[in-house]
């Protein structure tokens, strides 16, 4: 979609943001208490962007790990990144916090404390002035599929300030980002700039310490500004067709097979273009590493 050809009564915001996410985790609730298997984020993608993270993790030394560090998962959803905290990061404490209510109940219900790891959801909005989550500071602050959901400025900038005040002087913020050069809208996403984004988060007290690219076909590539029947279309087209083959298969081995292909064009094309190109030009999502100034 261009910029001309969207609706302005239909660019949601946080309001909208909220409502929408209230009604998709109640459903969520719903199926998992019904015994559905739980619904997460790309199983291909997690392939991919795990490793990697993993990895930047330890290129920083952020102190988390096997029973190390407190961590918090900002807009935890349904919780695909609170599970890949408990199980490959395995930090002392895990904060989920969600502008939601429907988010911190399904989590409740399928996340508990172990010996190892102490784990808590609360239903807490990022950007309020008053944000309190106990004093503590973080040394992992996960914020993922998130910042772009808040299209108010205002709202944006103190979401930053409330992730500032609750960093530690050698923790990180791991965010999500898209990083085109011109600022793009869809009705659910305000994606801003590159440029917007550096200048906000630095005014905000943090640095960039690092951006590692993470996802080819298995996400949106809004990383690649321009029209939607430009680069994009053939992008989106690849995804469709991997979409359409997803749908059309019933037996578990055939889909993974798909999972595992999908996993491998992403790490094919990532590492033809890492070889080449900065990981800010790479055309989708980009994990990004915020540290205190
Ligand atoms: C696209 S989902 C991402 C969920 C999860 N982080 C993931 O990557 O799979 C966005 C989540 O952020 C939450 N959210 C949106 N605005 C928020 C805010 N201001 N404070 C806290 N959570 C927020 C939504 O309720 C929703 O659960």
């Amino acid at each position: 979609m261009d910029w001309a050809d969207i609706d302005v009564m239909a660019l949601m915001t946080q309001p909208d943001i909220r409502e929408h996410y209230a009604k998709a985790w109640a459903e969520e609730r719903t199926r998992s208490d019904a015994g559905a298997p739980s619904v997460h984020g790309s199983g291909a993608e997690d392939r991919v962007v795990q490793p990697i993270y993993l990895q930047l993790l330890r290129d920083l030394r952020i102190p988390v790990g096997e029973g190390v560090g407190d961590t918090l998962d900002v807009g935890c959803g349904a919780g695909r990144w609170v599970r890949f905290l408990q199980e490959q990061v395995k930090p002392r404490t895990i904060v989920g916090i969600d502008i939601t209510e429907q988010s911190a109940d399904l989590l409740r219900s399928r996340h508990a404390s172990t010996e190892t790891t102490a784990i808590d959801f609360r239903a807490a909005d990022i950007t309020d002035p008053g944000l309190e989550l106990g004093g503590t500071q973080f040394d992992l602050i996960n914020i993922a599929n998130v910042l772009f959901h808040i299209p108010e400025h205002d709202l944006f900038v103190q979401a930053l300030t409330n992730l500032r005040r609750h960093i530690a002087p050698s923790g990180c913020v791991m965010t999500t980002e898209y990083l085109p050069r011109t600022e793009m809208r869809t009705p659910w996403m305000l994606v801003r700039s590159r440029y917007t984004f550096e200048k906000l988060i630095t005014q905000a007290g943090f640095r960039i310490a690092a951006i590692r690219a993470f996802t080819i076909f298995n996400n949106d590539p809004m990383g690649i500004d321009g029209p939607d029947d430009g680069a994009r279309l053939l992008f989106n087209t690849v995804r469709q067709q991997f979409s359409t083959i997803e749908a059309s298969l019933t037996d578990a081995q055939s889909l993974a097979f798909l999972t595992e292909l999908r996993a491998n064009v992403d790490r094919a094309v990532l590492a033809f273009c890492n070889e080449r190109l900065a990981d800010i030009d790479l055309p989708s999502q980009k994990l990004v590493a915020l540290v205190p100034a």
